[in-house]
C-alpha cells in the first residue's frame, strides 16, 4: 500500500533531517517526504519551555532507550536519551550552542575525509545560524561574541535567553574558574575553545521559546506543496530496485506503518536519506541488509552489503555531578562553560598521564579489536587512536567541560570528559524492527577515560572550595565527605564517578564518515559504501568526538551534506 513517490525521502525528522528536507525543497520541482516517528511538538510546554531542561525526560517524546549492562561500571545499564518528535533530539536536549575545536575537525580530514576540516565547515555553521545580537544588558550580564564566526541570516536562532543571572553573578563565576588558571574567551565558537565564558542556546529570544529544529527549519516552510511530512509513522526497512540492472543496490523506497499502525510503502526516485540518528540510523540499515554478515545472518536477513562496521565504532562521553550547599539563592539562566585542556586538570601530573596514555595506546587498541569481535583491525585501531592522542596531548584541546549553575540554596556543578578512547557498539537483536536494539556504549572500558573524569571531579571540588566562593559554598552535599573524603585516593574517587555517572547523551560514529579499510560506513558525501543511493545523514556520521555540544555540528554537516546531493542532482 504506496502513500507516494518522491524524489527523495528522508527517514527521522529530526536535527539533520529536517535541514536536509528544507534545502532539498528549496527546488520547487524537487519533491521530498520527511517520514517521522514522532509527533508535531510546537505546543508542547515540555519542549517550548526555554529554561525546562528535563521536563520532557520519561514522557512520550523521549525514546529513553536501555543500554545493556555496563561492564566497566558495576554491570549497570544506562538510560539513553533521545527526541521522538518532530525536530528529533533538539527538542528535548539542554540547547547549548556550542561547536568545536579547530583541530579537531581538522582531525576528519586527517582520516582521509577530503573537504573536511574547519576551514570548510565554518561556512556551514554561519548558514545555518541567525545570531541574534545580545542586547545590552546580556552585554553586561557576560553575553559576548565574535560576530564574523556567526551567520546572521540562516533559519537557526541562537543567542541567550531573557532571564540571564546578573553581572555580579557572572563575575563570580568567572572568579571561580580562573581559580584553577583558567582564561576569559570571548567566543567559544570560532574554533578555540578553552577558557570560560557565557555560551549562546538555540533559543527565540523575543518569542521566549526553544528553538529546535522544527521550529527553524520546518515551520517557516511547511507549506511548500513539494514537501510532505508523515509524523506518528515509524520506518522498519529500505526497499530495493530488484530491477535495477546496476551492480551495486538501489534503494527505490522504504517500508513504515503509519500512525493509524497500518503497513505502507513510500517510493523514492533519486535517494532514500537515513536521519534517525546514532542509535538508530545503524539499525535501519541492518534490517535493510547492510551490515556485518554474522550479525544480519544471526537474524535471518539477507546480505545486501558486507559492511562490516554498521553500528561499530560508537563512542559517548559520561557525565559527573558536583552539588554544593550554599546560604544564596540565584534564580535565572546560567549558561556558565569551563572547557578545561590536559594541563588545566591534571598540571604537574601532565606529563605522567602524558606517557601511560602513550604507552598504553596499543592495549586500548587490542581491547577495542577484542570487543568488536576481531572484526575492527588492530593497526587501524592504533593509528585512530594515535591521533586522538595527539588532539588531547599534542593540540591540547579541551578535555573535560565544567558547568557551573547557582540555584537555590545550592551551587551545582555538571562536568563530563570531552574525549573518552571507550568505544561501543549498536546492534540488532532481531528481524522485527520494534525489538529493543543491543546498545552497548562500553562507559569506563579505557583506563583514561576514568582517570579524566576523576582529575575533573577533583577539579569541581577546587572549584567549589576556591576564594571566590568561600563565602557562599557550605558544604558538599555530593559526592560528599563522608563518601569521597578530602584526601581520598583514586580508588575511591573511582568508585564514587562510576557509581553517580550518566550518559551525556552525545552519541557518535555508529556509521562513521571514513574510509572503508579504517572502519567507515559513508564516504566524504555521507553516501552509504556498495550502495548507490543512500546516505546517511545525522550524529552518527561523525567519525571523532567534538567538543561542543552536537547540534550546532550536526547542523552544519547537514547543510554542507544538502550541497552534496544537489550538486548529484541539479
Ligand atoms: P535526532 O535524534 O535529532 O533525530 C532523529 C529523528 O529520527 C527523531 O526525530 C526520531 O524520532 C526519528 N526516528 C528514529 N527512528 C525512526 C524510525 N524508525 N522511523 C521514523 N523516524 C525515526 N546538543 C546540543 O547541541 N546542545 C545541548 O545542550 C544538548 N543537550 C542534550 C541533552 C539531551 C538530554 C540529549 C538527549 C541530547 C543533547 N544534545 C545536545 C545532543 C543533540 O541534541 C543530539 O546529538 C542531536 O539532536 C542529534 O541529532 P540527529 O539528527 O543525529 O538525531
Amino acid at each position: 500500500d504506496s502513500v507516494g513517490i518522491y524524489d527523495v525521502v528522508i527517514v527521522g525528522g529530526g536535527t539533520a533531517g529536517l535541514v536536509i528536507a528544507n534545502r532539498l525543497s528549496e527546488n520547487s520541482y524537487t519533491t521530498v517526504a520527511v517520514i517521522e516517528a514522532g509527533d508535531l511538538v510546537f505546543d508542547n510546554k515540555n519542549v517550548s519551555t526555554v529554561d525546562g531542561y528535563g521536563l520532557s525526560f520519561g514522557t512520550e517524546i523521549d525514546w529513553q532507550y536501555e543500554s545493556t549492562p555496563q561492564a566497566y561500571a558495576g554491570n549497570k545499564t544506562q538510560t539513553l536519551r533521545a527526541g521522538k518528535a518532530l525536530g528529533g533530539t533538539s527538542t528535548i536536549n539542554g540547547m547549548a550552542y556550542l561547536r568545536a575545536q579547530e583541530a579537531q575537525i581538522n582531525s576528519w580530514e586527517h582520516l582521509g575525509n577530503e573537504g573536511w576540516n574547519w576551514k570548510s565547515l565554518l561556512p556551514y555553521y554561519k548558514r545555518s545560524e541567525h545570531f541574534q545580537i545580545p542586547t545590552e544588558d546580556q552585554c553586561i550580564a557576560g553575553a559576548s561574541y565574535d560576530i564574523s564566526v556567526h551567520g546572521t541570516s540562516g533559519p537557526l536562532k541562537t543567542g541567550w535567553n531573557t532571564g540571564l543571572l546578573g553581572k555580579s553573578v557572572t563575575t563570580l563565576v568567572n572568579a571561580t574558574y580562573a581559580s584553577l588558571g583558567l582564561p576569559y574567551i570571548e567566543e567559544p565558537n570560532g574554533g578555540v575553545m578553552r577558557g570560560f565564558t557565557r555560551y549562546p542556546a538555540t533559543v527565540d529570544r523575543e518569542l521566549n521559546v526553544r528553538e529546535d529544529a522544527g521550529r527553524a527549519y520546518y515551520l517557516p516552510i511547511q507549506n511548500r506543496t513539494n514537501l510532505d511530512l508523515y509524523t506518528n509513522s515509524f520506518v522498519q526497512r529500505i526497499t530495493w530496485d530488484e530491477t535495477s540492472t546496476n551492480s551495486t543496490p538501489r534503494a527505490n523506497g522504504v517500508q513504515f506503518t503509519d500512525a493509524s499502525g497500518k503497513q505502507k510503502t513510500i517510493s523514492a526516485k533519486k535517494e532514500v536519506i537515513l536521519s534517525a540518528g546514532s542509535l538508530r540510523s545503524p539499525l535501519i540499515l541492518e534490517l535493510s541488509g547492510i551490515g556485518n554478515p554474522a550479525i544480519l545472518e544471526q537474524h535471518g536477513i539477507d546480505v545486501k552489503v558486507d559492511l562490516p562496521f554498521v553500528g561499530e565504532n560508537l563512542q559517548d562521553q559520561t557525565t559527573g555531578a558536583g552539588a554544593y550547599s550554599s546560604n544564596t539563592n540565584f534564580s535565572g539562566a546560567a549558561n556558565y562553560v569551563g572547557y578545561f585542556n590536559v594541563a588545566d586538570i591534571f598540571g604537574n601530573g601532565t606529563y605522567d598521564l602524558n606517557c601511560t596514555v602513550r604507552d598504553s595506546l596499543l592495549q586500548y587498541a587490542t581491547s577495542v579489536v577484542e570487543a568488536s569481535g576481531g572484526i575492527i583491525d588492530q593497526k587501524v585501531m592504533e593509528k585512530l587512536f594515535m591521533i586522538h592522542y595527539d588532539l588531547i596531548f599534542k593540540d591540547q584541546i579541551p578535555i573535560s567541560e565544567i558547568l557551573i549553575s547557582p540555584g537555590e540554596d545550592q551551587m551545582a556543578f555538571s562536568y563530563w570528559g570531552l574525549l573518552p578512547f571507550s568505544r561501543g557498539s549498536v546492534h540488532i537483536q532481531s528481524n522485527d524492527s520494534t525489538t529493543p536494539a543491543a546498545i552497548n556504549p562500553n562507559y569506563f572500558q579505557l583506563d583514561y577515560d576514568l582517570k579524566q573524569q576523576i582529575g575533573t571531579a577533583k577539579a569541581v571540588r577546587k572549584l567549589a572550595s576556591s576564594e571566590a566562593l568561600c563565602d557562599i559554598v557550605t558544604g558538599e552535599l555530593s559526592p560528599g565527605l563522608q563518601s569521597v573524603p578530602l584526601n581520598a585516593s583514586d580508588e575511591v574517587w573511582a568508585k564514587a564517578v562510576k557509581e553517580g555517572y550518566r550518559s551525556n547523551y552525545h552519541y557518535i560514529a555508529t556509521a562513521a564518515m571514513m574510509a572503508q579499510d579504517l572502519g567507515g560506513v559513508v564516504n566524504t558525501d555521507l553516501l552509504v559504501y556498495g550502495v548507490d543511493n543512500v546516505r546517511v545523514v545525522d550524529a552518527s556520521v561523525i567519525p571523532f568526538q567534538v567538543c561542543g555540544h552536537l547540534t550546532a555540528t550536526i547542523y552544519a554537516i547537514a547543510e554542507k551534506a544538502a550541497d552534496a546531493i544537489k550538486s548529484r542532482y541539479y
